[in-house]
């Protein structure tokens, strides 16, 4: 595997992977990996001949009050991991190469970038359309990989490239990818580390809490009711506050008050001890 941190030199390794007609798939991250990274690098490798990661630490994603200095960075840990899975480059700029000096573009996906989390980290969806943006035109690839844990974030990336049309030749295809679960049910976050083995069990807790509510309203439970309840158990389960549970159209993101088996996602984001953690699953018609 190649690590590259100057744009010419990534431009020429893509280029070679590319020559004959072959294909790259992208699968961008911050790092600090784990088993849902390695399965979208497992899943590019399905979809295209090469795979190109990158890690970078995006501070344009981070609000004033959050984790950008405390976020975990162990790039050869990590560059060892993305090497046994396989990856032909990985693509590592450093924040004066991305944010030159002078840098003054943003891209804001408005309507899906206002609510959920959008609400409670405001500049955040910018930050992350951002850099994947850039990213798309730094890589270039036939394809782009991204986990459906952060649901809102593939929403906003969906519809900012059919917006700004990068589309082929350059991102052909962007491709969700089943959450990666513990066996716990907690959805795997390279956030996770921030909590204690008491506070990691009863983060469990939220998925089930979930499960529970998709039940109650696929069952023909009250919306509003069925998210109060879920609400209440998430703080049962020991997290000290809920940011947002919601229910959502899995596309528009609009709120859903009646659901009717429209195609509708569960979307939660939770604190507890020194983690925000969030959480999502689709709810459709048994
Ligand atoms: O999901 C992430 O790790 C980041 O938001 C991304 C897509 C790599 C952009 O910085």
């Amino acid at each position: 595997m190649q690590t590259i941190n100057r744009l010419e030199d990534l431009r020429k390794a893509v280029d070679a992977l590319k020559i004959r007609g072959k294909t790259v798939a992208f699968v961008p991250t911050m790092g600090a990996l784990h088993e849902g990274h390695l399965t979208l690098v497992r899943q590019a490798h399905r979809h295209a001949d090469h795979v190109v990661a990158s890690i970078f630490v995006n501070p344009r994603q981070f609000g004033p009050n959050e984790d950008l200095d405390a976020y975990p960075r162990r790039l050869a840990a990590d560059a060892a991991l993305l090497d046994a899975e396989g990856v032909a480059v990985l693509w590592a700029p450093t924040v004066d190469q991305m944010y030159p000096e002078g840098y003054a573009t943003n891209i804001s996906v408005s309507g899906l970038g206002d609510v959920a989390c959008g609400a409670a980290r405001p500049g955040h969806f910018d930050g992350v359309a951002t850099v994947v943006c850039k990213l798309f035109n730094q890589v270039r690839p036939d394809y782009a990989l991204f986990g459906e844990k952060d649901w809102q974030q593939l929403a906003i990336i969906r519809r900012m490239a059919r917006d700004l049309d990068l589309t082929q030749p350059q991102v052909a295809n962007i491709i969700g990818v089943e959450t990666v679960r513990e066996a716990s049910g907690l959805a795997m976050s390279s956030r996770n580390q921030y909590l204690t083995g008491e506070e990691r069990a009863q983060a469990a807790g939220l998925s089930a809490a979930m499960r529970r509510a998709i039940a109650a309203i696929q069952g023909g439970a009250d919306v509003a009711q069925s998210l109060a309840t879920l609400n209440a158990d998430i703080l049962s389960a020991g997290f000290t506050s809920v940011d947002y549970a919601d229910l959502r159209d899995a596309a528009t993101l609009e709120a859903i008050e009646t659901f009717t088996g429209q195609s509708a996602r569960l979307l939660v984001a939770a604190r507890i001890g020194a983690a925000r953690l969030i959480d999502n699953m689709g709810v459709g018609l048994k």
